[in-house]
């Protein structure tokens, strides 16, 4: 799947605030190492290594375009290391003492097997922030859009499905660590036309749009306005409020 900086970036500060909130749960001190698992753009890896100057901070990406606009970045701090690499493939050949990812593991596959092996990483603590919106128009509408049929196997195939398992599950996964979970729903404001379109169009449409050409296209981006429109319907003042959940795991040794 190709990820778009400059789409994914439309909501930034919404985008980030989880991060944060979960790197605010992180009791270390002074980590040696830290790494950012799935860092996109950087943005919050920066914030890793402002929090924990001392410290080694490695970003892990498997999108070029994401990497690329990390790099280009120019804001402080940039002694960061960046690394172009699957994570589903990808070990680190150095220790670590915090494993940091954000709104990334919900895009791979059998969390039974990934979480204990991206904790058998760290030395101290994973932190963990993924969606948990699966149940909400926001994936239920292009979900029943893509059942009517008419839409290329491609395009259903594409659409994401919901891998973030219960919060007792994260307890199985994790075994001997202690664990702070939670899920947060963030009642986001958001401006302009079709506010809910754009950001979905960011994250959980991306790899369904990417299949699709014209006419298929334009008709699925109506279909799912429309019924975003619907669902989500703009305020007096031209705002429209999203309502988005998200589950965070933080295990310590
Ligand atoms: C929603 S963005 C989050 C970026 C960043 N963590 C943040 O919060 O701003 C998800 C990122 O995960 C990356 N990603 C998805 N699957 C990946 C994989 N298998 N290995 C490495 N990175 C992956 C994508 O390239 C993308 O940059």
């Amino acid at each position: 799947m190709k990820w778009d900086p400059d789409v994914y970036l439309r909501f930034a500060d919404h985008r980030a605030r989880p991060g944060v909130e979960l790197m605010s749960r992180i009791g270390v001190d002074e980590p040696t190492t830290v790494l950012d698992l799935g860092c996109g753009t950087g943005s919050l890896t920066r914030l890793l290594k402002i929090r924990w100057p001392g410290a080694r901070v490695v970003g892990v990406d498997s999108s070029s375009d994401m990497l690329d606009r990390a790099r280009l970045d120019r804001s402080q701090p940039d002694d960061i290391e960046w690394i172009h690499a699957d994570i589903r493939t990808w070990e680190p050949s150095f220790e670590v003492d915090v494993v940091f990812s954000n709104a990334t593991l919900h895009w791979l596959d059998d969390h039974s097997a990934l979480f204990p092996r991206i904790a058998s990483w760290t030395r101290r603590v994973l932190a963990v922030q993924m969606p948990a919106n699966w149940g909400a128009p926001t994936h239920q509408i292009p979900a029943r859009i893509l059942d009517e049929p008419g839409w290329p196997e491609e395009a259903r195939s594409a659409l994401m499905r919901d891998r973030v398992g219960p919060p007792e599950s994260y307890r199985e996964y994790l075994p001997g660590m202690r664990l702070d979970m939670w899920t947060t729903t963030y009642h986001q404001t958001l401006e302009g036309g079709d506010p809910v379109l754009t950001w979905v169009e960011g994250s959980v449409l991306r790899p369904v749009l990417d299949t699709l050409s014209e006419p298929h296209r334009t008709r699925f981006r109506e279909r799912c306005a429309a019924e975003y429109r619907w669902a989500y319907p703009p305020l007096a003042d031209g705002s429209t409020v999203l309502a988005f959940s998200r589950f965070f795991v933080v295990a310590e040794r």
